[in-house]
């Protein structure tokens, strides 16, 4: 069997749980991680390319005679990195730039859901600010979105008409995401329970991932504001086998199909962001990728070797592929940087993550890290995602908190009710 060489696109805890999993694969010789972090480095070689910088990447790829690409991140999937590759014949596992229109444009999602009749919240598209005022002008509430990508920070949830107007101002006039603010979706607030669906496809078939359930603000009980994401657990109780068979009927299966009918087959992970009213799923948004901090507990829990599923979702053999989970749980609970998500430190001494190395099916993955003078420190907001099997979920969560507690750096911060509400 010929070994084949993978570069991984991202420098994210995703990137590194995805590194530590295709690392495993009997198919793979050696990993390269782009430009990746202190975490991934003790797995793979680091490349000093930033995950945008697409020429770069395809020529290393060329160069190396890189076997298959791994995309973690948006940006360059909605840049058109798959096409990209796929023009110079380099493998990569990621969708197209048509596809990952599906989180590359808010409002082009809304569109095609509506047409196929996808259960989403109410919403109006406006290109101007005068549509936006006119359209709100009865409105006390509601979720203002900018259209395009605004790194996880372009959906406003306001609770007066103040709040709606300011946010429209935010978006539109004061343009504080640039270009993606050129169109926004004024959304009705739907009231839930979320949880995260994600799924292997391969423009034809998809298989669904073990849910997972990602906690978003900053504080304890769900309180402060929107992140990146503070920590993820699955499986997830609240989806039971019946309704994940509702979201694989009346959201997964319509979409990849409607994808494939208008000539833009979707190919790689598309994530299902649900909110569960009254039992009933609503999607709230696509993405085009893996979650982050979702992969961290998803890849814990996958048994089957991840190059073989990508190959054959490129190949467009998903369906005769067997994937095997793990029956246990899994938690990851994030540590952030003091300040984290307003303006933090970075630079901090990152101490205890050789005791942690010794604790049995517990593994740090570096979200941001990076190593100075023989030390690990903190490079960003996200800095580690703390991540542990357990028989169950609590006993996934109690083994990542014991972790947690071994781990420090100055000013570190991070969310004590991981999974404890478990929906
Ligand atoms: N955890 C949310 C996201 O990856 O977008």
């Amino acid at each position: 069997m010929v070994k084949m060489k993978v570069l991984v696109v991202g420098s994210g805890g995703r990137e590194h749980a995805l590194v530590w999993k295709i690392a495993q694969s009997p198919l793979v010789e050696k990993v390269f991680c782009a430009p990746g972090n202190a975490g991934t480095a003790e797995l793979a070689q680091n490349v000093d390319i930033a995950a945008e910088e697409i020429e770069k990447l395809a020529f290393f790829a060329q160069m190396e005679g890189i076997g298959l690409t791994v995309v973690g991140p948006e940006a360059p999937l909605v840049e058109g990195i798959a096409d990209e590759f796929q023009k110079k014949r380099l493998r990569v596992f990621g969708p197209s730039k048509a596809a990952a229109l599906l989180e590359g444009s808010k409002a082009f999602a809304k569109e095609l859901m509506k047409s196929i009749g996808v259960p989403t919240p109410k919403f109006q598209i406006v290109e101007n600010i005068e549509d936006a005022i006119e359209a709100v002008s009865k409105k006390q509430k509601a979720v203002v979105k900018a259209h395009g990508l605004a790194e996880g920070k372009g959906v406003f949830v306001c609770k007066s008409q103040q709040e709606i107007l300011d946010a429209i101002s935010k978006i539109m006039q004061q343009k504080i995401f640039g270009h993606a603010g050129d169109k926004i979706i004024i959304e009705e607030i739907v009231d839930g329970k979320e949880a995260s669906i994600l799924a292997f496809c391969d423009g034809e078939n998809y298989q669904l991932m073990p849910p997972a359930q990602d906690h978003k603000r900053v504080f304890d009980g769900n309180r402060g504001q929107n992140t990146g994401g503070m920590g993820a657990y699955s499986p997830v109780p609240l989806i039971t086998t019946k309704l994940l068979k509702e979201i694989e009927d009346t959201i997964v299966k319509p979409i990849i199909s409607e994808m494939g009918k208008r000539g833009t087959p979707y190919v790689g992970v598309l994530y299902v962001g649900i909110m569960i009213v009254k039992g009933k799923p609503f999607v709230l948004e696509f993405n085009c990728r893996f979650g982050d901090p979702e992969a961290q507990v998803v890849l814990l829990r996958l048994e089957s070797d991840l190059v073989e599923i990508m190959l054959s979702c490129i190949e467009k053999k998903l369906s005769g592929q067997k994937i095997v989970w793990s029956k246990k749980a899994a938690t990851c609970v994030v540590l952030a940087s003091g300040g984290y998500p307003e303006k933090f430190d970075k630079g901090k001494k990152i101490s205890g993550l050789e005791e942690v190395k010794k604790m049995k099916e517990t593994i740090v993955f570096h979200s941001a890290t990076k190593s100075e003078n023989s030390a690990i420190v903190s490079n960003s907001g996200r800095v580690l995602g703390v991540t542990a099997l357990g028989k169950t979920v609590k006993e996934s969560i109690q083994k990542a908190y014991k972790a947690v507690s071994k781990i420090s750096f100055e000013k570190m911060h991070y969310r004590k009710d991981i999974g404890k509400k478990m929906a």
